[in-house]
């Protein structure tokens, strides 16, 4: 039997309302390690609506909504003491200003007390609402928030993380008053990887690139959990094209990926990869012989 670890699991939620952050923070709590408010999201639709990166802009009403979601928590007895059964955080994605001195302002704002902080951490995408994907993160940026903050607050880095071995991190002096103890003195506490986790979902064990044994594993959980075929297509393509890091390394080539997309069924799909591999490797047996 196939024995699946339950990692952590935030939910992120996309909120200009502090009584509808609040209300769908309690809801969703019980079930999840913690919540977290998107304050990044770039798209048109979601800036609109006050949404997502939108937020970068009005600091005061992502302080009341953390100020009454944080009062709800501890009003539902959850605490922030992650040992416990009952340890939940609350946090905030956040892009950068062009002008970094109002993200320090915002960043301020949404830890509020430093003794006894809205937020537990902050992920911090170093890219403007208008900075495309294609640009790489500004880490001088990061360098400066990190040195301001890094000593208050935990820090996550968004952004580029595309190989263990090749995360944009900053280096930076360590504060002469930082008892806090930071990785190898970045002042970063943690990666978020996005696009390249994706392509190699088995990035955070260290590997550089996508296998034929993720490969595997990802099709043993579709079939223990289905998913829509549009989602496996998807998923696939990610995983068999060109890794994300320096190593472009394909499992399948393109006219292979397009093969690929022409399966119109699960079983389709998985005898096509069974005999991908097998012909690829030169064995019998297909995906489910390799683990
Ligand atoms: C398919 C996709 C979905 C994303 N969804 C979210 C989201 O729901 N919330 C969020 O804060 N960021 C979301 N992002 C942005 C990423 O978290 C991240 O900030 C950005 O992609 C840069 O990181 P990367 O270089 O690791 O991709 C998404 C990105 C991608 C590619």
């Amino acid at each position: 039997m196939v024995r699946y670890s339950k990692p952590p699991t935030i939910a992120q939620f996309g909120a200009s309302s502090p009584i509808e952050l609040s209300r769908a923070a309690s809801l969703v709590i019980p079930y999840v390690n913690g919540v977290d408010l998107n304050c990044g999201c770039p798209q048109t639709w979601a800036c609109a609506a006050n949404l997502g990166a939108a937020l970068m802009e009005n600091r005061e009403l992502v302080r009341d909504m953390l100020v009454e979601t944080r009062g709800v928590m501890q009003r539902d007895g959850w605490v922030r003491d992650k040992e416990s059964s009952r340890g939940r955080s609350l946090s905030v994605k956040i892009r950068i200003h062009k002008d970094l001195r109002k993200t320090v302002d915002f960043i301020n704002t949404v830890i509020g007390d430093l003794q006894e902080p809205l937020v537990d951490f902050i992920t911090i995408h170093p890219r403007t609402r208008r900075t495309p994907s294609n640009i790489p993160i500004d880490t001088d940026a990061l360098r400066f928030l990190a040195s301001e903050f890094g000593h208050k607050i935990p820090l996550i880095l968004s952004g580029d993380v595309f190989t263990l071995s090749s995360i944009p991190i900053p280096t930076l002096e360590k504060h002469a008053d930082d008892d806090v103890p930071t990785p190898a003195g970045t002042g970063i506490r943690g990666v978020m990887s996005a696009r390249a986790i994706l392509m190699n979902p088995a990035l955070y064990a260290g590997h550089d690139t996508c296998s034929w044994k993720v490969v595997a594993s990802f099709m043993r959980n579709v079939v223990a959990s289905p998913l829509p075929l549009r989602l496996v297509h998807h998923h696939l393509g990610e995983m068999c094209g060109p890794g994300p890091g320096e190593n472009k390394a394909a499992l399948l080539d393109k006219r292979e990926r397009t093969a690929l997309l022409k399966q119109m069924t699960m079983l389709d799909v998985i005898d096509f990869l069974d005999r991908t591999v097998d012909g690829k490797l030169g064995k019998t047996g297909g995906l489910s012989r390799i683990r």
